[in-house]
């Protein structure tokens, strides 16, 4: 029997990720998923089961060490183990910097709580019970944490800090077994843009990308657990992720123009 928690599980493709892993687990696995949400997290919790996993929901703010530390205890209260964590949970923002009032700026550090310092205190609380288990970590990171988008300012930089804090991490780990998979996926089908920060700080309420062509959530998702299961190191996603990668260090100047192309010309930078 293994558990594995899902950070930001109740919705998008954390909710993805827990009902691929119930159908593929069924009763091998507890899945413990974690967010805000309550009763979306039963909503998904639900669906685990129906697929015949055991589920546990863990009302669970990232941004919030304690709550991240509780998290791993009520897992290992429950269950006796944990085999793996996947760092989901995240939020997105659409703005400008130079358009951020100096009284709004409190946000970028909001978001850092959540995308990075939710990560790094969720994989820190359950560290030991991974290298027990010789465990598998996963780090939703983005195309946005390999290329800095215009209009990213505040969720690129997270999502580096993500990639290096885990790039480093993985290496630590190698010799006790535990591997640490950091996937980027690009442009996908969830909600994530609307719920995102704008420049006031506010939920943005639409989508600064174009969003014609994005990723399924289920396709992201199966990405992701293939990666996971095979211990790869990454797991980037679009061929235009893979290209842009090399290409950075050999044409940035056309790398610039790829990103600033993906933006929506009402939030383009002028
Ligand atoms: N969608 C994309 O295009 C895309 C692309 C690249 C990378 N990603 C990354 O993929 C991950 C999932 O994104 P998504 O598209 O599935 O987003 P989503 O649909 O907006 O879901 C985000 C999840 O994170 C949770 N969350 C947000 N703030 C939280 C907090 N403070 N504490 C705990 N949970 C929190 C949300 O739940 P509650 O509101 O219930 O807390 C929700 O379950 C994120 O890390 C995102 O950066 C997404």
């Amino acid at each position: 029997m293994q558990t594995l928690v899902i950070t930001g599980a109740s919705d998008g493709i954390g909710a993805e990720l827990a009902r691929q892993l119930a159908t593929t687990h069924g009763a091998d696995a507890t899945l413990v998923l974690a967010a805000r949400q309550r009763d979306a997290l039963e909503a998904v919790a639900v669906q685990c089961r129906q697929a015949g996993a055991r589920a546990l929901v863990v009302p669970t703010d990232v941004s919030d060490e304690a709550q991240c530390r509780a998290l791993t205890t009520e897992a290992v209260r429950q269950t006796g183990r944990i085999d793996v964590l996947i760092n989901n949970a995240g939020v997105s923002a659409q703005a400008l910097f130079a358009e951020v009032r100096a009284e709004d700026l409190g946000w970028y550090e909001r978001l850092m709580r959540v995308n990075l310092w939710g990560s790094v205190w969720c994989t820190h609380a359950a560290l030991p019970q991974l290298l027990a288990t010789r465990g598998r970590i996963v780090a939703v990171s983005s195309l946005a944490g390999l290329v800095g988008v215009p209009g990213r300012t505040a969720y690129s930089a997270s999502k580096f800090a993500m990639s290096g804090f885990f790039e480093a991490l993985r290496a630590e780990l190698k010799p006790t077994g535990v591997s640490v998979t950091t996937a980027y996926p690009g442009v996908v089908a969830t909600r994530i843009r609307h719920h995102g920060y704008n420049a006031r700080g506010e939920a943005a309420g639409s989508s600064g990308l174009k969003e014609e062509g994005a990723m399924s959530v289920e396709e992201c998702a199966r990405l992701i657990l293939r990666g996971m299961e095979r211990r790869q190191r990454e797991v980037v996603m679009t061929t235009k992720g893979k290209l842009g990668r090399f290409l950075k260090l050999l044409a940035p100047g056309l790398v610039e123009k790829m990103a600033l192309a993906a933006l929506k010309d009402e939030v383009k930078p002028r």
